[in-house]
């Protein structure tokens, strides 16, 4: 596996692979991997020729700055699994390389970044949009790879490129959970102990909800929702919405295709997840 940190390094590879046609795909992380990256290289692997890996903890999209310092950096650990996971080209760049001068671009994603994560974080996909389309245009990928744990973020993703018109095909990959169901998480790391057991119950009152959605209605998942949250002394609950998958609107009726949504904080730590309630 290359490691690179300059863009005129990378520069040089892509277009190496370019005019080899070689099929690139692209899989952007903030590092602190877990096996839900490793399952994005091997898809990537399975669709493309090539493999790109990033690893840029992006400061645009952290709103709340103690997150950003407090976020996990694992940079040896990461290394070793992408060699594993048979990564052919490991970008980490330093901040100047990818913000040289301030990225002052606005994106104006319409509803899809005034609800759920988007309302929570002001500005969080913005800066999103700033990194991957910054990315995108120094990997020039064919395919890229995201994790459906940030379901609104793939959402997002697709749109600017469908804005910007670029030629990257996105492949939405299913979330990896740890034997207890929590999803995996960069962030899970950053929970003490008693915080890891407690978030265990996020994915199973999230299946309960699930239950009681289809057996009931929406309110009664929702109410459940927020009385099984406040009956942990450690958790808050940020959001949950049961929403359309396909705009991300609140659901009407019960035969739209539904996905629910919870953000919660554990203890400091907020985490995301999601399910298809099919
Ligand atoms: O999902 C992430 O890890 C980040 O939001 C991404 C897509 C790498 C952009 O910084």
């Amino acid at each position: 596996m290359r490691i690179i940190s300059l863009k005129t390094d990378l520069d040089q590879v892509i277009s190496e692979y370019r005019k080899s046609g070689k099929r690139i795909g692209f899989v952007p992380t903030m590092g602190a991997l877990h096996q839900g990256h490793v399952s994005l290289v091997e898809a990537s692997r399975k669709q493309a020729d090539v493999t790109v890996c990033s690893i840029f903890v992006n400061p645009t999209q952290f709103n709340d700055k103690n997150d950003l310092l407090r976020y996990p950096r694992t940079p040896e650990q990461d290394i070793l699994m992408l060699e594993q996971a048979g990564c052919d080209v490991l970008f980490m760049p330093p901040v100047e390389e990818v913000y040289p001068v301030p990225d002052t671009r606005v994106f104006d994603f319409g509803y899809l970044d005034k609800i759920l994560d988007g309302a929570a974080r002001p500005g969080h996909f913005n800066g999103v949009g700033q990194v991957v389309s910054i990315l995108f245009s120094m990997v020039k990928p064919d395919v890229a790879f995201f994790g459906q744990k940030d379901y609104q973020q793939v959402m997002i993703i697709r749109e600017l490129v469908r804005q910007l018109n670029l030629p990257v095909e996105i492949v939405p990959c299913p979330i990896l959970r740890e034997p207890d169901g929590l999803a995996m998480s960069s962030r899970n790391t950053l929970l003490s102990a008693e915080e890891r057991k407690v978030a265990a119950h996020v994915p199973e009152f999230m299946q309960k909800a699930a239950q009681i959605y289809h057996e009931q209605d929406i309110d009664q998942a929702r109410s459940y929702i927020q009385e099984a949250v406040s009956s942990q002394a450690l958790m808050r609950l940020d959001y949950y919405m049961i929403c359309d998958r396909n705009t991300l609107r609140e659901i009407e009726h019960k035969n739209q295709p539904a996905i629910s949504l919870i953000a919660v904080f554990v203890g400091k730590i907020r985490l995301i997840d999601n399910l298809f309630l099919d």
